[in-house]
C-alpha cells in the first residue's frame, strides 16, 4: 500500500497507507481527514475534495478532465497545483504523494 503525506488546513500532517484502486478522497476520508467531505460522492461536481499536491507531484498525476477543470474553475482558492481528490485513482506509483487541504470555499 502506497503512503501518502496528507495535511489539515490547520497544518497538521497525517500518514495514510492508502488502498490502490480507491480514490485519493475515499482514502484520506478513511485516514481521518475529516476536512474532506466529499458530498458529491466522487462524481466531481461539488468541489468538497480539493487539495493542493505538492509540486513536485503534479505533472506525474493523470492529468486533469474536463469535470474536474470545470469544478475546480468555480473554487476561490484554485491554484496550479489543485486537484479534486475523488479523480486521482490511487496506485502504487503514488507512493510517498503529499497533499494539503484547499480551503473551503
Ligand atoms: Fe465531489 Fe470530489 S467528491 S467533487
Amino acid at each position: 500500500m502506497p503512503t501518502v503525506w496528507a495535511t489539515t488546513r490547520g497544518g497538521e500532517t497525517r500518514q495514510i497507507e492508502a488502498r490502490p484502486g480507491m480514490s485519493l478522497k475515499d482514502n484520506l476520508k478513511r485516514g481521518g481527514m475529516d476536512e474532506i467531505l466529499g458530498i458529491c460522492g466522487g462524481c466531481a461536481s461539488c468541489g468538497t475534495c480539493h487539495v493542493y499536491v505538492a509540486e513536485d507531484w503534479v505533472e506525474r498525476l493523470p492529468p486533469i478532465q474536463p469535470d474536474e477543470e470545470t469544478i475546480l474553475a468555480f473554487s476561490d482558492w484554485r491554484e496550479p497545483n489543485s486537484r479534486l481528490s475523488c479523480q486521482i485513482k490511487v496506485t502504487d506509483a503514488l507512493e510517498g504523494l503529499c497533499v494539503t487541504v484547499a480551503p473551503e470555499d
